[in-house]
């Protein structure tokens, strides 16, 4: 058997993603091991995890549950078509998965990530639309900020200038709602802060602009990846209302929020709003296997599917929806989830993170401290001329003292796995404090 080498010897083939590759090649940190809150490198430190991998290690590293279920469907049956074919497992996991999705958001499209998810479910939206005799509702609107993957839907309707800039004018018939960051009014708000709202109205003005043209309009319950936005009081009530007066499906865009990180088993529970169609991904194999899915409503998936002439309904899929060994996967992490109440582990922690989180108000270059659920965003004072620079800082500190943290901009994001006891969290809330300390002297 090959061992798996702990120091590759060759560092240059692997183009990185959303990595400098430059400057790590010349200074690579290399994770060998990982189990329950934490990574090990390949010099054997031990690094607490604040970050659940990128989002996604939700119930914990190496659970043997999961790791037992891959193994055992590997062993049966590495891979069957679901094109016009099928398995047990992906049945099993798509009925699991529709247990804890809003009601009637029971039709589940299996992708392979959070980028396919998002482009599978705006061309669900698209074709629901022309399917119900509306074709020319052909308009997506997503969110500046927003994070919906590098696929070119996602990237599109997603709000991320860095993200979009080397790859021309992406898709026609997009546009964008405000964002909702106003540390003016908001900065070091607990949850939910209560100012905000109103910006959910903008979707009217795009209405007035655009008339009854949009299709769609796709927004994260708390935007993640651009560093922690949590969703105004309100904000997503008036989103629904205002779609549902105008004939535009919501989409919730629930990779992060998915699977407990809110304290519910996804975010449009803790939100108290239905979406019409939610994607989702990481959390739902523990990142095990990559996955991802869509869960529609029953009316979508009718409408498409009892419009069509007979044969194929949705001309969509990919040759690994569905993998035998990622459904398996899907099946015992959503059991985990069950069996360990892990969105009330969650729920029960989050007054303790929160708490943390806010005891790092104070230290120095910190502009804003916002949190929900285990997500807290850290905002530092980005360095003259040097954006980016003091968060990266940080980074290497805290992952040389033993904690994994993630940053985006100057914004410090983490989101432990929801296993993570008191003293883990005690662990990289003390460090980062130590970092960001460190970092000002
Ligand atoms: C909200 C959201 N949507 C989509 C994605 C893309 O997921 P993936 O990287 O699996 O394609 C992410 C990844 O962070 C995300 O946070």
């Amino acid at each position: 058997m090959n061992e798996i080498p702990v120091r590759p010897n060759n560092l240059e083939a692997f183009w990185m993603p959303f990595t400098a590759n430059r400057a790590y090649k010349s200074s690579p940190r290399l994770l060998a091991r990982a189990e329950g809150m934490a990574y090990y490198t390949n010099d054997g430190r031990e690094v607490i995890d604040g970050t659940a991998g990128l989002w996604c290690v939700n119930a914990g590293h190496g659970r043997r549950e999961i790791t037992e279920a891959i193994q055992r469907q590997a062993a049966v049956m590495d891979f069957a078509p679901t094109f016009q074919l099928g398995h047990p497992a992906a049945f099993q996991a798509a009925a699991k998965i529709a247990e804890h999705t809003p009601a009637g958001l029971d039709r589940v499209f299996f992708t392979n990530s959070g980028s396919e998810s998002a482009d599978t479910a705006l061309k669900i939206a698209l074709a629901y639309q022309r399917a119900r005799g509306e074709s020319q509702r052909v308009r997506l609107i997503g969110r500046e900020r927003g994070y919906h993957g590098v696929g070119f839907g996602g990237l599109s309707v997603g709000g991320i200038g860095a993200n979009r800039k080397q790859f021309g004018a992406l898709l026609p018939y997009v546009d964008h709602l405000p964002h909702t960051h106003a540390p003016e009014h908001t900065a070091f708000t607990r949850g939910q802060p209560a100012w905000g709202a109103h910006l959910a109205d903008a979707l009217a003005g795009l209405v007035a602009l655009h008339g009854d043209t949009i299709a769609a309009v796709m927004v994260e319950p708390l935007a993640g990846s651009t560093g922690v936005l949590v969703p105004p009081q309100g904000y997503l009530e008036r989103l629904r209302a205002l779609c549902d007066q105008h004939g535009i499906l919501l989409i919730f865009d629930e990779v992060i929020t998915g699977f407990g990180r809110l304290g519910t088993f996804f975010g449009a529970e803790r939100v108290g709003v239905a979406p019409d169609i939610i994607t989702m991904a990481k959390g739902l194999t523990n990142a095990a296997v990559p996955m991802g899915a869509v869960a529609v409503h029953d009316r979508i998936y009718r409408t498409i599917v009892d419009q069509a002439p007979a044969g194929i309904e949705l001309f969509h899929g990919y040759t690994y929806s569905g993998h035998p060994l990622a459904a398996a996967a899907a099946v015992a992490a959503v059991d985990l989830h069950v069996g360990e109440d892990l969105p009330g582990r969650a729920r029960a922690m989050e007054g303790y993170f929160e708490d943390a989180a806010h005891s790092l108000k104070g230290l120095p270059n910190v502009i804003d401290i916002r949190n929900m659920g285990l997500v807290a965003g850290i905002e530092l004072q980005p360095r003259a001329g040097k954006p980016t620079d003091r968060a990266v800082r940080v980074f290497h500190r805290c992952f040389d003292a033993g904690v994994l943290i993630r940053t985006t901009g100057d914004i410090i994001a983490l989101s432990p796995p929801l296993v993570a006891e008191r003293s883990h969290l005690d662990r990289i809330f003390g460090t980062l404090a130590e970092a960001i300390r460190a970092e000002a002297a």
